[in-house]
């Protein structure tokens, strides 16, 4: 049996946690940022080719203590690397710590690929060039304080990288960030589901993918196809293996105020191959009508950087807030954004509240039920309000 970490956004390791185990992983033990497990390499294909949520999979190579870039250079060294990949192979370092004493992550990184290439000059004469942009092999060194865990990168790119964004648009959710929020957010497939924001398309490609069955790694290539260990014979296996959908045709709806955005989301969804499972339209989240009489609506808005940005976003959300009451009562309203005030702004209170990240940037994903009984109440108790004054 292998040991792998699967490494995702901070705060989605449950998320993740949870199709590891749907995947066939065993041992499995979530972390910050990440998710370790262990398996056969068939689980690592697996892993890669299913998860929604992982951003890489590594696979644990050697682990130990150290106590100086010396320790790491001669563990390193030890390991009879032509047996994971051809010398003529090129490779890229990358180092992550958290509480090492080692003052430069680069000089380790330095340092790990001497001793790969000295050891491959031992035993095949000559070293493997590095390419840090488009690398074959990816090696990641991991360090605590004490412990240094030594990985090769089954994934390649990273996962989120599904390959069907042509278009960016406005600030687009990472494809993994943007599956994991759906995933928490408890739509099922047969729900109706509405991103009235929805700029490039991610959650409605994402959301559609995940009703049909459909792998999201299924357009691209992995690094684990790079290694000596690979099976072409095991992938092919792995790829035929499809999943099945969930529903026959999902109730998937996208809009945006901003034409531009529409368009490219209609490009990336028509990539995607999606475009028979997706309505979109141009239109102001504060005006359109639900697209049916519930559902989930899903939603990142813009947060301001800028103070002027900040102003005009805190005058955008009441106004949010009372579209969601008067036109969506009987939808569940999840808002994913870095913005912390606005379940105050909004004037709703959230029934959930969950820190995710996105990259560094700590965020929230909201969720609000926009309760039919309550929302007229909360109506009649505004227009009662509005009648006595
Ligand atoms: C941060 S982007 C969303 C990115 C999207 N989740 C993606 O992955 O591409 C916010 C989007 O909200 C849209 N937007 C801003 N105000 C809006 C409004 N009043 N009604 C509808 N869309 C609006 C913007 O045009 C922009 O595309």
């Amino acid at each position: 049996m292998e040991q792998f970490f699967a490494s995702c956004p901070r705060g989605l390791e449950s998320v993740l946690a949870e199709e590891l185990a749907s995947l066939g992983a065993r041992q499995i033990s979530p972390a910050e940022g990440g998710v370790g497990f262990a398996g056969e390499l068939e689980t690592a294909y697996r892993a890669n080719l299913w998860s929604r949520v992982a951003s890489r999979i590594l696979w644990k190579v050697t682990s130990g203590r150290y106590r100086g870039e010396d320790d790491l250079y001669r563990a390193i060294r030890a390991i009879e690397w032509r047996d994971y990949f051809h010398v003529s192979r090129t490779i890229r370092v990358n180092v992550s710590a958290v509480q090492s004493p080692l003052k430069s992550l680069e000089f380790v990184a330095l340092r790990t690929k001497d001793a790969v290439c000295d050891r491959f000059r031992d035993t095949d004469g000559r070293r493997p060039s590095v390419d840090t942009a488009r690398p074959d092999v990816r090696l990641h060194v991991f360090l605590t304080a004490a412990d240094y865990t030594v990985y090769l990168d089954t994934s390649g790119e990273a996962l989120f990288k599904r390959g069907y964004r042509r278009d960016g648009g406005e600030a687009p959710l990472r494809e993994n960030l943007a599956a994991g929020i759906l995933l928490l957010s408890g739509w099922k497939p047969d729900q109706a589901l509405l991103d009235p924001m929805c700029g490039s398309g991610t959650f409605l490609i994402e959301a559609a993918h995940i009703a049909l069955g459909i792998a999201p790694g299924i357009r691209r290539e992995f690094g684990f196809q790079k290694l000596e260990s690979f099976d072409a014979k095991l992938w092919r296996q792995v790829r035929e293996r499809s999943g099945s959908p969930a529903v026959a045709s999902p109730l998937i709806f996208g809009s945006d105020v901003n034409r531009s955005s529409v368009e490219s989301a209609r490009r990336n969804v028509r990539e995607a191959e999606v475009e028979h499972e997706i309505t979109l339209a141009q239109g102001d989240v504060l005006s359109i009508a639900p697209p049916a009489p519930a559902g989930v609506l899903v939603a990142n808005p813009a947060y301001g950087v800028r103070l002027d940005d900040q102003e005009r976003i805190a005058r955008f959300y009441p106004t949010l807030g009372d579209a969601l009451k008067q036109h969506f009562a009987g939808w569940r309203a999840c808002i994913f954004t870095a913005d912390l005030r606005l379940p105050k702004l909004i004037g709703l209170k959230p029934a959930k509240r969950t820190p995710l990240y996105n990259g560094a940037l700590e965020c929230r994903l909201y969720v609000f039920e926009l309760v039919r009984g309550t929302m007229r109440r909360e109506k009649d108790r505004g227009s009662k309000a509005e009648g006595r004054e």
